[in-house]
């Protein structure tokens, strides 16, 4: 999961795969980071936090780092919360089997309309639109990739 700082978006992203993933009893390796570097070694946002914890989900373990090129080795699928991610991203893709990896998250929910999953850091109020999207895509996520 990958946004800009890794403290809003793709904070929550995680927190909500991994959610589902224990729900269903599945075991996939979960992580996320940001493109940017600004808030390495922080926790996620209090707003993230709160709206997690509304959704009765824990992401105070996690912490921000800063993608990196290996992360297109590590991980099956690399999901972008939006447009300028994905761009960062596949700059540092060097094959075409890792530029396959790099997906926008909401085109498992609408496929095809490369929709954003919109910035919250600077409003007041979006964080909660932001989980009601996650939550869709990483349904839609899982029922592509399993059975339920
Ligand atoms: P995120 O939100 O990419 O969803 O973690 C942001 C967090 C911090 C900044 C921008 C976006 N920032 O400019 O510091």
């Amino acid at each position: 999961m990958v946004c800009l700082g890794n403290i809003c978006r793709s904070p929550l992203a995680e927190g909500v795969l991994t959610q589902k993933l224990a729900d269903r009893g599945l075991d996939w390796e979960v992580d996320s980071a940001g493109t940017g570097a600004w808030h390495v070694g922080e926790l996620p946002d209090s707003r993230s936090i709160a709206v997690a914890h509304n959704h009765n989900i824990d992401i105070t373990h996690q912490r921000a780092r800063q993608f990196q090129a290996k992360d297109l080795d590590r991980f099956d699928l690399i999901l972008a919360m939006d447009s300028s991610n994905y761009q960062n991203i596949l700059k540092l893709a060097t094959s075409s089997a890792q530029k396959e990896k790099v997906k926008m998250i909401m085109n498992f929910a609408q496929p095809g309309y490369n929709q954003n999953v919109p910035d919250p850091y600077y409003g007041d109020n979006g964080f909660e639109a932001v989980y009601e999207m996650l939550d869709e895509a990483c349904e839609a996520l899982l029922a592509a990739k399993t059975n339920n």
